[in-house]
């Protein structure tokens, strides 16, 4: 079974402490709208649907202690990233239903088990494409830590396997923070899913010699168009993998999907501290005099993007605008 990433219980938000891994399986407990806010802020629970999650927890916790406000909650919880969309559905879900007068608590619920069910059913629609592909590339981490339960790159790439297909993944590392050699490789291995961690320069190499059959990667915000961001490094991926021939699919839950936006020209991109460029394992390791730039994310244009993986289907970027659900 696929790890839990974030749980509610005895009136508490539990989540897997992310940067603890994979050295060390910590749970921590938390209580306010604030620790969550801190939470999603330094990566303790990160990807773009387990962060709209714990944001709808953050939600109760203020509901329930009766502070913050309802309104000052979800600014606090809106202002910590600001790229995935995921965030920012999973606190409206929280606040208009508290706005209403329905209890948050079970609209918290709700959204969770309807994310766990949609990547579940990404893993269903997405498997038959990887039923022949023998080796498959991913970029930082789409798996059940990044969704709470299934994944989303990961989930078709899981039940693939249940099925039967042979599958070897290729892992890019995803400097600066690791996501692809922490967790997507600690997933993996948990799992007993063949891998192999490569360097992300190294991304190029195998794409050119044959080496890799498909790339799946999961999506932080996608418009309308078929734009989308991803973890920085994921576009020169797409790049690559079209010069070569190589399918490029996108997976995401319909929360990641922005139907507001037209194209990925206004994706707000996080820029993060310098220090996660300029260190390694909180060494440092360029001069004292260098500084670093840190782009968290960056947009890939839909004409790089075979299909979208989604819960309800495999989606071609032209027919993309007409398949999102009107509600988002
Ligand atoms: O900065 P992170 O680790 O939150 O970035 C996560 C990603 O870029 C994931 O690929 C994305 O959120 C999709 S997770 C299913």
């Amino acid at each position: 079974m696929p790890v839990r990433a974030l749980w509610w219980k005895d009136g508490a938000l539990h989540l897997l402490d992310q940067r603890a891994l994979p050295g060390r399986a910590v749970v921590l407990h938390l209580r306010s709208a604030e620790a969550v806010a801190r939470a999603i802020r330094t990566l303790t629970v990160r990807g773009a649907p387990a962060i709209g999650v714990a944001a709808a927890y953050g939600m109760v916790l203020a509901a329930r202690a009766g502070r913050p406000g309802r309104e000052r909650a979800a600014k606090v919880l809106r202002a910590t990233r600001p790229t995935a969309h995921d965030l920012f559905v999973g606190i409206e879900t929280v606040r208009s239903a508290w706005e209403r007068g329905d209890d948050p608590l079970e609209a918290a619920d709700l959204y969770r088990a309807a994310i766990v069910d949609e990547c579940h059913r990404i893993g269903e629609a997405g498997a038959p494409l990887f039923a022949r592909a023998k080796q498959v590339l991913t970029h930082c981490n789409a798996g059940a830590l990044a969704t709470v339960e299934w994944g989303t790159a990961l989930a078709p790439i899981r039940v693939a396997r249940q099925r039967g297909a042979d599958l070897f993944v290729w892992v890019d590392e995803t400097r600066p923070l690791l996501q692809g050699s922490r967790l997507t490789a600690w997933e993996l291995a948990r799992e007993k899913i063949p891998h192999a961690v490569i360097a992300d320069n190294a991304a190029g190499y195998y794409l050119a010699t044959g080496a890799v059959d498909a790339v799946i990667v999961g999506a932080d915000r996608i418009a309308r168009n078929g734009d989308f961001a991803n973890k920085v490094g994921t576009y020169e991926k797409a790049v690559v993998a079209k010069e070569n021939g190589v399918p490029f699919y996108v997976a995401a839950p319909w929360s990641t999907f922005d139907a507001r936006r037209a194209n990925g020209r206004s994706i707000p991109v996080e820029q993060r501290d310098e220090d996660e460029v300029l260190t390694l394992a909180g060494r440092r390791l360029a001069p004292r005099a260098s500084h670093g730039r840190n782009p968290a994310f960056d947009v890939t244009p839909s004409r790089y993007v075979t299909a979208f993986v989604t819960p309800d289907g495999v989606v071609r970027p032209a027919r993309l605008a007409s398949a999102i659900p009107r509600a988002r």
